[in-house]
């Protein structure tokens, strides 16, 4: 692979904001300085007079092939890396979902056989579905021997990947051994499986009931529970997808008393609410996800949550299912409608558009949000989420004035819909840089040179 000197570009660090030029020799980041010479006769320039230069960005929270009644999410690695590198993210972090009584490290084999075809790096968080006699050990060995620093616990999903109370402190009570991290999906499985059960007896079958099968409380008392879980077991928390604002205050006062509780939200919680269900037709399936879509009031409280340090990073949940074949199977039952939506290819064109040009966030914590605090919680930053000398050249050469309107007839994801769909986007990639490769320019993906590998990740570092 050639080298590339990246010329006329402004760097942009979580830190710093800089016009500097940067060399990319065998896949890393070689030099940054005022001026560089080019290393040999062969380096090919970039000129990116006009743009930002990012980070390549890390998606901590995405699901490809997840397994559910109505089918597989729709994209698989292949062609959820695809929509990720189109839209400026070189490395996610999936989940590995062992069937209950599996071993964690069979079921781990078999989704890293899965992600083969990941044409960026990826890592998992493990996810404890069941707790036995192996369990502790298996979650040492997933620590020590494969590079998995962080353990998904589900409280919703009652009866499917869903652990209680007791299991949750136990897996607490062992990540916390090893400077390992739990993420919690955060819900009260129980009020949920009340409330669905509830509606369907009373006939009400259409997507806006899951919705009210879900309302704030049934978060934000997880929340709750989760931090006195963590208070006491000492185990550092991540929670994922935190959507409601009394979440938000919940997790402040945990920080304020110096707990080591992390939170992430979504583009959707930031973007979309429950006024798209004023309508009332199955199309509304597509924003079936969970925890469900709130108000606008929370909306603001959670880009203040962001601004202020109390959310570090902005997963997208991605899980994207399609409307024909796969959400219609609940046409009549909301409860069959299988949750998620697709998010990886536009959550930087949507936070710079609606974060960073509406001031809301500075640019500097936009790459904050989705690069380098996702390496830095989530063991990466050795590699990954920065832009120094020694680190991978995962590069975003950003046009700050390309402007798009989001559809689902033109998206990279592999999905008939998008939840953004019209949303107007100011910004995105112009060149994308994967270890050293372009691998995105002038709107193609060039797939030839990408290969994705497992990230091996070490050493959280553990603060706000
Ligand atoms: O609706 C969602 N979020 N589906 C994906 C699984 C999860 O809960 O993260
Ligand atoms: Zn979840
Ligand atoms: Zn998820």
């Amino acid at each position: 692979m050639p080298d590339y000197l990246i010329k006329n570009g402004t760097i942009v660090s979580s830190e710093k904001t800089f016009d500097n030029e940067l060399l990319i020799s065998n896949g890393k980041i070689k030099a940054i300085d005022k001026e560089i010479k080019a290393s040999n006769s062969s380096t090919k320039i970039i000129d990116a007079k006009g743009m930002y230069i990012f980070p390549g960005a890390i998606d901590p929270h995405v699901h490809m092939s997840l397994p559910s009644p109505a089918g597989k999410s729709s994209d698989d690695f292949l062609s959820g890396s695809i929509a990720a590198i189109a839209g400026g993210t070189t490395s996610l972090i999936d989940f590995v979902t062992p069937e209950k009584g599996e071993s964690y490290l069979v079921a781990l084999e078999k989704r890293k056989k899965e992600a083969e075809n990941c044409l960026i790096d990826y890592g998992f968080h493990m996810s404890p579905t069941w707790w036995g006699e192996s369990s502790a050990d298996e979650i040492k060995k997933c620590i020590k021997d494969e590079g998995i620093t962080s353990f998904k616990t589900y409280m919703a999903y009652k009866n499917v990947l869903g652990i209680n109370n007791e299991k949750l402190i136990k897996v607490m009570d062992t990540v916390k051994k090893y400077d390992a991290l739990v993420t919690i999906h955060c819900e009260n499985g129980d009020l949920i499986e009340y409330l669905r059960n509830k509606f369907i007896k009373e006939g009400k079958i259409s997507p806006k009931y899951h919705i009210l099968s879900r309302p704030n409380e049934t978060e934000a008392e997880a929340v709750n529970r989760a931090i006195i879980f963590s208070k006491y077991t000492k185990c550092p928390i991540y929670i994922v997808h935190v959507s409601a604002k009394e979440s938000v205050e919940i997790i402040q006062k945990a920080q304020n008393n110096k707990q080591l509780v992390f939170a992430e939200t979504c583009p959707h919680y930031l973007l979309l609410d429950d006024s798209v269900f004023e309508e009332d037709n199955f199309e509304l399936a597509k924003y079936v996800l969970s925890p469900a879509l709130r108000k606008k009031e929370d909306r603001e409280v959670l880009w203040k949550a962001i601004k202020n340090g109390n959310i570090q990073t902005i997963g997208t949940d991605h899980c994207p299912f399609n409307l024909k074949g796969q959400k219609d199977k609940g046409k009549n039952d909301f409860t069959k409608i299988p949750n998620g939506a697709g998010g990886i290819e536009h959550r930087l064109s949507l936070l710079f558009t609606y974060g960073v040009l509406t001031n809301k966030i500075s640019i500097n914590q936009f790459v904050d949000i989705v690069a380098t605090k996702p390496a830095k919680l989530f063991g990466l930053h050795h590699k990954k989420g920065d832009i120094k000398v020694g680190l991978d050249a995962d590069i975003i050469i950003w046009n700050p004035d390309k402007e798009e309107i989001i559809s689902s007839k033109n998206h990279f994801q592999n999905c008939d819909t998008n939840i953004y769909e019209g949303f107007k986007t100011k910004g995105k990639p112009e060149y994308v840089i994967i270890k050293g490769n372009i691998a995105f320019k002038n709107g193609k993906i060039f797939k030839e040179n990408l290969k994705g590998e497992y990230l091996y990740r070490k050493n959280n570092i553990l603060s706000y």
